[in-house]
Parts: structure tokens; sequence; C-alpha cells
């Protein structure tokens, strides 16, 4: 029979869920202390309190392929693609009804269309885009708006997402899909007070994730994106960059 591991989902009394690119990892310059600090924070994850979610903008096989690199523990939340797709555990177990609940109102053909009348963004390569996702690459200087964008597509009738990440990465979501919603879907499913959850980031698409009402960290490389939540409730702002800025704000929470 084989044997089933235990979903520490199921155990776990806290959570803490990072966002993967400049936030967990990342730091060529500080790359020894990043390393470090990942390795003080990967130890603390060895307790069975303490349950470990991702959430990225990468697909899951591009997130698992990134965290085996940097020999970080694979998950057992991966909130993957924008929160577009949640799956659990080592077996990679897909969550169908989040894929179900998140379906209402996606219509990808009409957001491609209507998004091919602007200018200045274009659709990323194929590995970009997912069932509930949509991405695409900006050039700002030529393209409208985030807020033109998100209002030439009510015009269309089109109810979706659209976030806008280093002034560079646009993703369409369907409206009941983003880091933030897939967060509470997990807390909600998985019973976890949202004090009991900690949530880290660096930039656009970690916003609704970071104003959840959990405990939340914006690490100190953040994006300047990101620079309107400074003063929020249950946001805090670190001095330290990436795995180092998440060790300070469990300091900061008092939150082991
Ligand atoms: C990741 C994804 C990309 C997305 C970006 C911002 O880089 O690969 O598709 O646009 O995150 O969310
Ligand atoms: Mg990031």
């Amino acid at each position: 029979m084989p044997k089933t591991p235990t979903n520490k989902l199921l155990v776990a009394n806290r959570l803490l869920i990072s966002d993967i690119d400049n936030t967990l990892l990342g730091g060529s310059v500080h790359l020894a202390r990043n390393r470090i600090a990942l390795t003080k924070l990967m130890n603390y994850l060895q307790s069975s309190e303490i349950a470990f979610g991702i959430a990225t903008g990468r697909s899951i096989e591009s997130a698992k392929q990134i965290l085996e690199e940097w020999k970080v523990s694979l998950p057992d939340l991966w909130i993957t693609s924008v929160g577009s797709e949640i799956n659990y555990g080592e077996e990679m177990q897909t969550d169908l009804d989040w894929c179900k609940h998140i379906n209402y109102q996606w219509q990808p053909e009409l957001v491609r269309q209507a998004i091919a009348k602007l200018s200045g963004i274009k659709l990323q390569s194929t590995e970009g885009q997912r069932l509930h996702k949509i991405s695409y690459l900006v050039d700002p200087t030529k393209s409208p708006s985030i807020r033109e964008i998100q209002a030439h597509l009510r015009q269309h009738q089109l109810q979706v997402q659209a976030i806008y990440s280093h002034q560079e990465f646009l993703d369409i979501l369907p409206l009941r899909a983003s880091k933030g919603d897939a967060v509470n879907y997990c807390a909600n499913k998985w019973n976890f007070a949202m004090e009991n959850i900690l949530v880290a980031g660096d930039s656009g698409n970690d916003e609704q994730m970071l104003t959840s009402g959990a405990n939340a960290v914006v690490v100190g490389n953040y994006s300047s994106e990101l620079e309107k939540l400074r003063g929020q409730d249950h946001i805090y702002f670190t001095d330290g960059s990436y795995a180092l800025g998440i060790l300070e704000a469990i300091a900061h929470y008092q939150w082991l």
C-alpha cells in the first residue's frame, strides 16, 4: 500500500506563505547572506506546527524547478500562476474545487481580443499562458496606464482582475482569482485563523495577498507599486531584503 504522507495543513497551527522571486529567493549581491537566512527559515519550517506555502506568478512546474535549484524544501501548499492554481503536497494534488470556483465569468478569448487592441502590450511566451491566466509584457512608455487598461476591459464587459507587477508584467485573471483570494480560500478550507498566517511578498502580484488580513511582510527590496501599502495595519515593511526580511517579520510579529 502506498505510504500516505502526513498532510501538514491538517496538523499545523501556523502557515507561512511566501512569494518566491525576490522574496524567498534572489539577491545576487547578498547571495551568501540570503542563503544563511533561508537555511534558518527552512529550519523553522521543520516544526510540525508550521505549514509552508508558496504563492508565485510562476507555473507549478517552474516553481518546483527553482525551489529544487535553491535546495528549498518543497511546500505543503502551492499557490501558483498568480493564485489561479492551487495544489497540495509532494504529490502536487490539484484543488479542482478552486479551479471550478474561479472559472465563473471567465472568457479568455474575449480578453485576448480586447487587449490586442491596445498598444505597448504583447503576449508572453506560451509558458506564461495558463488555463486561468493570460500574461503580457508591457512597455509602459507605449502602453495605456493600468487604470486605463482596467477601464478598457470593463467597457468590453469583461469582469476580470488585471494585475501589474514590476512595471513590466500584466496578468489577466478571472474575477475570483488572485494570490489574496487563494490565501483566503485556503485559510477557510484548512481552518487557519488569519492571524496565524504570515504572508510575504515584494511586488504588484502580491498586493491582494498582503491586504488579505493575514500578518503581512513586504521585504526591503520591494518594488515601487507596493509603496502605497505603507502604514496599513498588519503590513510590515522590513529593512532586510529577501529571506532576511521574512525572519525580521517573524520576530516583529512574535509569530513563533
Ligand atoms: C512570473 C510569471 C509571469 C507573470 C509574472 C508576474 O514571472 O512567469 O507569467 O506575468 O510572474 O505575475
Ligand atoms: Mg516576487
